[in-house]
């Protein structure tokens, strides 16, 4: 049993309804777990007044949570696994490029109201440098508003209206980093030891050196090593992504309590899932590569455990894109099973999706998903095809090697596929990146252009217009039905094709991923009653797929996702169930028709009441001699009877 259910188990049975009572509660139920993780992180010898410290910060940040807030958390104590919920459909956004800023945003509830979105993630709002930020990724400070959005009282109007209109919001806690005009590194550089000790800073280089002999790069065109010396202060800080982002050393208590205090007050905003980023990162060990570290799994459990504490209707999603096995990791194991990120981005999935898009085969995909360990009963994936990042090709070199092909000449082979370097590809994608020492690459691009569309567009080719439509419904009907929340990019509801604009723009012109971050299209968006443009007919169909997925609860992540194998190498499918419904998701990946063998299928009892019914097409399957025909990117959700 993870802890969350345990407070919802003593919430139901105490009939107790006083916040700060059930908070005292919540705190003797955890703090054994929270002694635990801290002390093997921060050892008692030398620590003891740290963990006391800690002690008397909770109660203190508790006292500050919004009662708003603290009743909605008793509320969803009571309602259990709310983000399991086939109602959850999501979208993630850049608040300037959707509409200008917050006030903008709060007005455009009725496109999501339309669409069946109800949970949001919105982009980095907060304060940043000039110039290069890592769209925001690198911070200034944690709770301020940057101007360009609009005000911290925007942001509070906003989390208050959605909360009327059931709406969930996301916000990033960039937890591995902050700026380096982060107050902290200012007076960092400007001598002040204490601030200096907030982060990984040497004298000179010889620890970075031998750090580096393990760490890989993270953006090795822009800004390669993991080091950056600063002339200010005549030393070394750590930097594992970009220069500017100063890796936050949380081998000092003092930064985990500091972050902590963070953290609660951006759930205090009215944040009801706080995406960590870049979490694989958060703790250092040289002769390591510093990713997945088991510190790093004990920290984040330990920010979990107290933020369960002070206000537990705020979960965590894990941003790892990693190893599908490490990716797992992030919902705890062991004694912290269940007890780390409620969520995590599926990133293997996502992977996965776009290598059989181009091999048009579901082989690797199958594979790499019988690997992947099963999740907590109570843990649940982001589902998604793109974000505002690249695509990477993290699978495991032996599955490729297995299924007979050479790993590096496969990755290679999906970078031409995607980046514009084989004529007949569809794909108008371009290599993120690229590192020529190791041959590895990422990718970048929308949906739309990555599946053909602007090719179609481009050269008037009906059918390629035609078969990249398909295919973006196809991606989201997988999505959505695969057991999680699906996360729509925005922009992808309608068919929005690369932006390249920001070649133009000397801070962005050097990261490709802002091919993929456009303007939301409000034009097109006000043409959308003619049904016959590639984005109508994209919006209707992913309408329409949302609006079937609310109305039939097997779509509720109950942990119960099973592939199967047809014997066919286009086709995947997976089943969903629950006690009284099952529902099979069939898909082909290829461009031409394919069939299927059924008797497993009618084996399973889907054909006990005659023909089932297909929810997509919203008509009964025909089967002739036992074969199911599939035709080119169709999506076909089997309903049990
Ligand atoms: C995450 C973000 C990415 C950013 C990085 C560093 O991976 O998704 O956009 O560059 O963290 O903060």
């Amino acid at each position: 049993m993870t802890q969350a259910q345990l407070h919802q188990l003593l919430r139901s049975q105490l009939k107790e309804n006083d916040p700060k009572v059930l908070f005292d509660l919540r705190l003797a139920t955890n703090v054994s777990l929270i002694q635990q993780l801290f002390f093997s992180l921060y050892p008692e010898q030398t620590h003891q007044l740290h963990f006391e410290k800690l002690l008397k910060l909770l109660p203190k940040l508790f006292a500050s949570r919004p009662e708003a807030l603290k009743k909605q958390d008793l509320r969803r104590l009571k309602a259990g696994n709310w983000y399991q919920s086939e109602q959850m459909v999501g979208m993630q956004l850049y608040v300037e490029h959707f509409n200008k800023d917050l006030k903008g945003l709060q007005e455009k509830i009725p496109y999501f109201k339309e669409l069946g979105i109800n949970f949001i993630h919105i982009m980095p709002i907060t304060t940043r440098p000039k110039g290069e930020n890592d769209g925001g990724y690198a911070v200034n400070s944690y709770h301020e508003v940057d101007k360009r959005y609009g005000t911290k009282k925007d942001l509070l109007a906003l989390t208050a209206e959605f909360r009327k209109q059931g709406i969930f919001l996301m916000l990033d806690f960039v937890v591995n980093h902050t700026s380096n005009e982060f107050p902290w590194a200012k007076k960092a550089v400007q001598g002040d030891k204490k601030y200096q000790g907030y982060y990984y800073i040497y004298e000179d280089d010889t620890i970075p050196l031998e750090f580096e002999k393990n760490l890989p790069e993270v953006f090795p065109e822009t800004s390669p090593g993991n080091f950056t010396y600063v002339p200010k202060m005549e030393k070394w800080v750590m930097t594992v992504f970009n220069s500017y982002q100063w890796d936050l050393n949380y081998t000092n208590p003092e930064v985990f309590l500091e972050m902590l205090t963070n953290l609660v007050k951006l759930a205090d905003m009215g944040v009801d899932v706080v995406r960590f980023d870049a979490l694989a990162f958060l703790w250092k060990k040289m002769g390591t590569i510093s990713q997945n570290l088991p510190e790093a799994h004990d920290l984040i459990s330990l920010f979990r455990m107290c933020l369960q504490v002070v206000a537990p209707g705020t979960i965590l999603l894990a941003e790892a894109i990693v190893a599908p096995t490490d990716i797992i990791k992030y919902f705890g194991e062991g004694p912290t099973k269940g007890n780390e990120c409620e969520m995590a981005y599926n990133a293997s999935l996502m992977a996965l999706l776009w290598n059989s898009i181009a091999t048009k085969k579901t082989s690797l995909l199958y594979k790499s998903w019988g690997h992947v360990p099963p999740k907590p009963k109570d843990c649940t994936w982001i589902n998604y095809i793109r974000c505002h990042d690249d695509i990477g090709l993290g699978y495991e070199n032996h599955l490729i090697q297995e299924l007979g092909w050479n790993p590096s000449q496969h990755r290679k082979f999906l970078l031409d596929y995607y980046c514009q370097r084989l004529d007949w590809s569809p794909a108008t994608g371009r290599l993120f990146m690229y590192n020529p020492k190791t041959g590895d690459g990422r990718i970048t691009g929308s949906a739309a252009s990555l599946l053909g569309l602007e090719k179609g567009l481009s050269q008037k080719n009906d059918s390629l217009i035609d078969r990249s439509i398909s295919k973006i419904i196809m991606m989201h009907g997988i999505i959505l039905a695969f057991g999680g929340i699906p996360l729509i990019y925005a922009g992808d509801e309608i068919a929005t094709l690369n932006d390249y604009s920001f070649q133009n723009d000397p801070s962005k012109k050097d990261d490709s991923r802002w091919l993929n971050r456009p303007l939301q299209d409000w034009e097109t968006i006000s043409k959308l009653e003619n049904n016959q443009l590639p984005s109508s007919k994209v919006f209707y169909e992913l309408r329409r797929l949302i609006a079937i997925r609310k109305e039939n609860p097997v779509f509720a992540d109950l942990n119960d996702v099973a592939l199967y194998h047809t014997g066919n190498e286009h086709i995947l499918v997976f089943e969903r169930t629950n006690k009284k419904e099952g529902l099979l998701m069939i898909c082909n990946f290829d461009e031409s028709p394919q069939v299927m063998e059924t008797s497993w299928v009618k084996k399973l009892g889907y054909f006990a009441q005659g023909d089932p019914k297909d929810l997509v097409s919203d008509s009964k399957i025909k089967v002739n001699s036992g074969l199911l025909e599939v035709m080119p990117y169709q999506i076909i959700w089997l309903k049990k009877n």
